[in-house]
């Protein structure tokens, strides 16, 4: 038979185990804790001059500060709009240096500088850009939250064709590119509408096409 197994003795070296594990992990987070509040390698906040339609702007972000929240909660200009934040849904296109990106992608430090152009620049209720004209004629958008983004992109989209730049639909590099329905779709399918405006939006953009050969 096996001798009786000594509980007590057992117990008290788990405790202490324990209690060591315990300190250790303590003594860990404090080092983190320390480690994390170490000063940053350098300035957390940068001076950056735009040009936001037309006009100078100067503000200084948070380095980690994207385009689109600079241009939103900094200047106030919430016209373009953030979606999903992650560069899924185009909501946030606007024009930097006569090309469309996605603003919520880029850190405003990056464009000191820069000409930043957003649906407040390119058109007023009373004088309509073409392309918000046709949007309107059209029914191009029903809750209208991805249509700034879609304006800005369909005015790129015109010129970026008859500028020959290549797309995916376009087989042949060297074919000329025409604005066709595919050609359009392909361009815009960054450009996510919830409310599937789309075949409205298609015939916006063609209309503005037509009207400016
Ligand atoms: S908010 Fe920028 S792509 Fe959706
Ligand atoms: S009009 Fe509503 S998401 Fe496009």
């Amino acid at each position: 038979m096996s001798p009786p197994i000594d509980f007590s003795l057992r117990r008290r070296t788990l405790l202490a185990g324990t209690a060591a594990a315990a300190a250790f992990s303590a003594v860990n987070r404090g080092g983190a804790a320390a480690q994390s509040s170490a000063a940053p390698a350098g300035p957390e906040t940068s001076t950056v001059t735009l040009t936001v339609n037309g006009e100078p702007r100067e503000l200084t972000v948070d380095n980690r500060t994207t385009l689109l929240d600079a241009l939103r909660e900094h200047l106030k200009l919430t016209g373009t709009k953030k979606g999903c934040d992650h560069g899924q849904c185009g909501a946030c296109t606007c024009t930097v240096n006569g090309e469309r990106i996605n603003s919520c992608l880029s850190l405003a430090v990056m464009h000191d500088g820069d000409e930043v152009e957003t649906i407040e620049g390119i058109g007023q209720p009373e004088n309509l850009d073409p392309m918000q004209a046709a949007f309107v004629e059209h029914d191009g958008f029903q809750c209208g939250y991805c249509t700034p983004g879609q304006i800005q992109s369909a005015r790129k989209v015109i010129e970026e064709i008859r500028a020959g730049i290549p797309s995916h639909v376009t087989g042949d590099l060297t074919a000329e590119i025409a604005i066709t329905d595919a050609e359009i779709r392909e361009r815009m399918s960054g450009n996510i509408c919830r409310c599937g405006a789309y075949a409205n939006i298609l015939a916006a953009i063609t209309q503005v096409a037509e009207e400016s050969v």
